[in-house]
């Protein structure tokens, strides 16, 4: 009997809603207003991003979904057999089940996952099509050092970390946060991660402006889970999603913009609207294959390997912890 043959979900995340209410209290107390990303995924959010990534302007899910399936077998002989496999911020857990089938005997998957319901109903549903496998959902903030501090299974460790979710922060955190991922994967560990390349900004500025006006939907349900959570007074429909290049810091922006001159609240609180005041809500950070590998250096990994499209625009990276 394997030692996690269970999909029973592991609660480290305790207080979500107090931390949003922190979160937007003080985000929008701000000269730039702002709301973390995180917070985007509750479960309408969660339910919109995955369809985010059926959007034809959306490349970069379909694109990384692509790398790996063309070089599954290439990325399975640089990884160890018996590995635990530890995903940070694992959503529909789709991907990962091109790695595991090209994986020698993968003895555990650890899906980490900031949406509760959505982990659960994700690793139930793997749990069942890979009975030989344990299966250990812990719904936990990864970006936190609580989590970090999660006892593993035995084995072999490897990250797999493939949605550009690095992305979204700045580049010093991102530094932190692979710091820290270094430190729970553990000398011998390694981490597949991926990156979204720097490309024509058109490209960009299509899949995160999408004719469906999902990005749009996915952006404003920020403010939605406001109302519902914290009692929010957000009229959303007064507010509409920017996002465009911001080519010095090399990112996407994402922002709701107030068209009117209004006021809201939450959780008892006022704040105060201009017309075109935005509430920042998004960055999505674009790297060139040797940026990404000087701040996997500086984090203490070391690059193995770097897959990317013939087109350049998605990099899947391959990183050894240096210790
Ligand atoms: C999940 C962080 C990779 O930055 O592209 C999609 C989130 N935001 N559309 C990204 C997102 C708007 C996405 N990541």
């Amino acid at each position: 009997m394997a030692p996690f043959a269970d999909d029973t979900v592991i609660d480290v995340e305790h207080q979500p809603v107090r931390e949003f209410a922190r979160a937007v209290l003080a985000g929008l107390a701000q000269a730039q207003k702002q709301i973390p990303s995180k917070f985007f995924y509750d479960a309408e959010g969660s339910r919109l991003f995955d369809k985010i990534c059926e959007l034809p302007e959306y490349y970069p899910t379909r694109t990384a979904i692509s790398i790996l399936r063309d070089n599954a077998a290439a990325i399975a002989e640089e990884l160890p057999p018996g590995a635990v496999l530890v995903e940070y911020g694992s959503g529909a857990s789709v991907k990962v089940r091109l790695l595991l089938d090209a994986m020698q005997r993968p003895a555990a998957y650890v899906p980490i996952d900031i949406s509760r319901e959505h982990l659960r109903a994700a690793a139930a549903e793997l749990a069942g099509d890979y009975p030989r496998l344990s299966v250990l959902p812990v719904h936990a903030d990864f970006t936190k050092p609580l989590m970090l501090r999660c006892r593993l299974p035995e084995g072999p460790r490897v990250g797999f970390f493939p949605g550009s979710t690095i992305g979204n922060f700045h580049p010093p955190e991102a530094t932190r946060l692979l710091s820290g991922l270094a430190q729970n994967l553990g000398p011998g560990g390694l981490l597949l991660i991926g990156v979204d390349l720097k490309k024509d900004p058109r490209i960009l500025h299509a899949a995160y402006n999408d004719a469906a006006g999902i990005t749009a939907a996915f952006n404003r349900n920020l403010l939605q889970r406001a109302n519902r959570e914290l009692e929010g007074s957000f009229d959303v429909e007064a507010f509409d999603h920017h996002a465009f290049w911001n080519a010095d810091a090399s990112r996407i922006e994402m922002h709701l913009v107030s068209s009117t001159a209004q006021a809201a609240s939450v959780a008892g609180h006022w704040f105060y609207f201009t017309a075109g005041e935005s509430i920042h809500t998004e960055n999505s950070y674009k790297y060139a294959p040797d940026e990404i590998h000087l701040v996997a250096k500086a984090a203490g990994f070391r690059p193995v390997c770097l897959w990317t499209d013939a087109q350049q625009l998605f990099g899947v990276s391959l990183l050894a912890v240096t210790g």
